[in-house]
This record gives C-alpha cells, sequence and structure tokens, in this order.
C-alpha cells in the first residue's frame, strides 16, 4: 500500500487523547505547514488559526464544545478562525495577494473585477461569506490530518461546538469567525471498525 493509503487507512476521528502525551514541536510545526501550504480559492488564504495551549482556555471552552475531551486532552488544539473582512472585493489585501503574483497591473485589475464577479452573490450574505471562508478551512483541515497521520499522529476535526459561544470566547475581531477546530494527539483506545458506503453507493459514471 502507498504511504498516503496508509496514512488514509491510520486516520481516524480519535475520540479519547492522551493527556500525557505531547507532539514533538517540529513534527507539530511541520503540520501547521501543511496548513500554510494549502490551497485556497482565488489563493486568498482567510484561514487565520488559533493553535490553543492554554489550558484554562481549553477548559473554558470545552462546555461550548459539547464537552468534547478532546479539547482538554489532545496534545494540540487548531481553532480554524477566518478573517472574512479582508477578503471582501476591493479591499488592499485582495489587490495584494493578486499583485504578489507579479503580474502587470493590468492583469491584477482584470482579476480584481472576475473576483468580484464571483464574490457578488456570496459577499452580500454575511453567512454565506462565513461558509465560502470556512470551506477553505476544511482543505486545510484535511491535508494537515492526513498529513498527521503520516506521522502517526492522531486527530480528530470537531463540528461539535456552539460557534457563537466559541467565537465570544475567543473574544474575536470583527469580522472574524470560527469554522472548525482540530484536535492533535495519541489514540488511547485500538481504532474502532472503519465503516463506509461502498464505492457504487457513492459514484456514478457517465
Ligand atoms: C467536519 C467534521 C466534523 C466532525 N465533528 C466531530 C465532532 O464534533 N466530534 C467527533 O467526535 N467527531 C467529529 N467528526 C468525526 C466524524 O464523526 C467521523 O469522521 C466519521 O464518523 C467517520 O469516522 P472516521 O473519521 O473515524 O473514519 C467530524 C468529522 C468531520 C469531517
Amino acid at each position: 500500500m502507498s504511504e498516503f493509503l496508509e496514512a488514509m487507512a491510520f486516520r481516524h476521528a480519535c475520540k479519547k487523547f492522551d493527556a500525557e502525551k505531547q507532539i514533538p514541536a517540529e513534527q507539530f510545526e511541520s503540520i501547521l505547514e501543511v496548513a500554510r501550504l494549502s490551497p485556497s480559492s482565488f489563493g486568498m488564504e482567510p484561514w487565520r488559526l488559533i493553535v490553543v495551549r492554554n489550558a484554562g482556555l481549553r477548559k473554558a471552552l470545552k462546555p461550548s464544545c459539547w464537552n468534547q475531551t478532546q479539547i482538554t486532552d489532545a496534545s494540540e488544539l487548531v481553532i480554524f478562525t477566518t478573517d472574512n473582512n479582508v477578503v471582501r472585493s476591493g479591499t488592499r489585501y485582495v489587490k495584494d495577494m493578486f499583485s504578489r503574483r507579479g503580474l502587470p497591473s493590468e492583469a491584477v485589475e482584470t482579476y480584481m473585477g472576475v473576483y468580484k464577479n464571483y464574490l457578488a452573490p456570496i459577499e452580500s450574505d454575511e453567512v454565506l461569506l462565513e461558509n465560502w471562508t470556512a470551506k477553505q478551512c476544511y482543505i486545510a483541515a484535511a491535508n494537515m490530518m492526513t498529513y498527521a497521520a503520516t506521522l502517526k499522529i492522531d486527530t480528530c476535526p470537531i463540528e461539535g461546538f456552539d460557534k457563537e459561544n466559541v467565537e465570544a470566547i475567543l473574544d474575536l475581531p470583527e469580522g472574524h469567525s470560527v469554522a472548525l477546530i482540530c484536535a492533535f494527539g495519541y489514540r488511547v483506545n485500538p481504532q474502532s471498525e472503519r465503516k463506509r458506503l461502498t464505492a457504487e453507493q457513492i459514484i456514478e459514471y457517465r
């Protein structure tokens, strides 16, 4: 089996992390680097990652995360937040993100126009905009989880939280929101049997 498929088989949504076992610093840094290198729509990189290491803050977050033990027991806890203001069309940030490609100014203007058209129906609604930036975070999180599995590090993506409460506890700046939480560490219990639909059930060829 390829190393990639081995990692896919190793990865599972870890329910109980060993609270005593720490991920070596350089390995966790490489997991964060995988997030940074992940693709995003139009290359806007809307994600802003918060690594929660403070035990008191973890404890404060737990009740708003369905009391899931991963919040306090995982070696590292990453909260994917997004900056939804900077990615609005026409901002300095958007212009800089296109300009950094080294394009001539007319090409930058063209990109800005295409971007504006694309984003218009999305940015007119705060929830749609939050969902759009959140989608980018899910790609980064998926890459991080699979990469972590190559290092025999366990993970759990966490959507089971009260968004408003978590945002209030983190005291996020205006226009920022929480997309997803991901816990990283080491399993206590063996992986349970994997349940999946069959290929026939989910894939159609036309
Ligand atoms: C976006 C997302 C959110 C999830 N949220 C939670 C969660 O809050 N708590 C949890 O224990 N598992 C959570 N899971 C894990 C899923 O339940 C799990 O991936 C699924 O049942 C398949 O099991 P496996 O990942 O172990 O193969 C989440 C998974 C995804 C992709």
